[in-house]
């Protein structure tokens, strides 16, 4: 006789999934025992994720049509299985000075950073509130301090720590517990990305300011670099949303790497013009 399987008794979904933070998490949601929906783009990335305990599901965070599948995926489940956690994780870098980023860029940036993470939650909110569900954004020390040449990523993860704070205060009386996560800095496909997406960006830019910002977006370039040379593995990220879902009581912040700890709490006491000129020192500006 075969050995019964015993089935996850419920369900998390991981947007994002196909590579870095959203892989390692869905990996790691799996090994801890849960089923995980686990949101791609396309049909070769599903293909590479699917597993024992992990479902590839086609998601696109920014189409409506994607987002009503999973819902009814969701409420569907064979077993009848409650939503315990969704993860919003996926995300794209628009980097570039805000005087020269077109403003379709910035549309973009905030349509996935912003609005989609909003149309996944509210997708999934009737499933997360039937036993008590948990939402965990992916935020980024970028929501602490706006670095020059950062300015769209940073703001749609600025705006994202408002959404966050609101949706945690309106549904804690519901049972809803929502979770701020914010790694520094992690190596993933985002560099190559948040690269190539400047790269282009600059190249849009006029004579003028040219002039003005080539430095500046040798300085970004440098830095995002540095970020994935010096980042953490996307695991000690997946581990810190495991801690969340599983936590009997999660905090309502999480923070990924040393990095984000000290950065996140001292620049609250440095008056603005001294950030500032830290900042523009530290890129190699000053
Ligand atoms: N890496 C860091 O240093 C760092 C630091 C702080 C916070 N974060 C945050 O961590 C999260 C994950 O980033 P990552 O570093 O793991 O980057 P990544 O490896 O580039 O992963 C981003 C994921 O988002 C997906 N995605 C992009 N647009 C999407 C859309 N419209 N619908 C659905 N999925 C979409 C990508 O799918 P495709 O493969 O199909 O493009 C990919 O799976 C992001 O929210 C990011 O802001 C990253």
């Amino acid at each position: 006789m075969p050995e019964p399987i015993n089935l996850p008794a419920e369900l998390i979904v991981v947007t994002g999934a196909s590579s870095g933070i959203g892989r390692a998490t869905a990996q790691r949601l799996a090994a801890d025992g849960f089923h995980v929906l686990a949101g791609v783009r396309n049909t070769e990335d599903a293909a590479k994720l699917a597993s024992r305990n992990i479902e590839p599901v086609i998601l696109d965070i920014t189409d409506a049509d994607t987002l009503r599948a999973l819902a009814i995926r969701v409420a569907d489940d064979e077993g009848g299985r409650p939503l315990r956690a969704v993860v919003n994780n996926a995300g794209i870098a628009v980097n570039g000075p805000v005087e020269s980023v077109p403003l379709d860029e910035w549309r973009r940036q905030f349509e996935v950073g912003v609005i989609g993470q909003i149309a996944v939650t509210q997708a999934l909110m009737p499933a997360l509130l039937a036993k008590g569900g948990r939402v965990i954004n992916i935020g980024s020390l970028g929501s602490k301090v706006s670095m020059p040449g950062f300015g769209p990523y940073s703001a749609a993860k600025f705006a994202m720590e408002a959404v966050n704070d609101a949706l945690r205060r309106e549904m804690a009386p519901f049972g809803l517990s929502v979770v701020m996560i914010t790694p520094g800095a992690v190596s993933t496909g985002m560099t190559e990305q948040g690269l190539k997406t400047i790269r282009r960006l600059a190249q849009l830019m006029t004579r003028e300011q040219h002039g003005r910002h080539d430095k500046l977006i040798d300085a970004v370039e440098a830095q995002v670099e540095t970020f994935a040379r010096d980042g953490v593995k996307p695991e000690v990220a997946a581990a810190v949303v495991s801690r969340a879902i599983s936590a009997r009581t999660p905090r309502t912040r999480y923070m990924v790497g040393r990095d984000a700890a000290v950065l996140a709490r001292i620049v609250r006491f440095i008056p603005a013009r001294l950030l500032d000129r830290m900042l523009r020192s530290q890129m190699g500006l000053a």
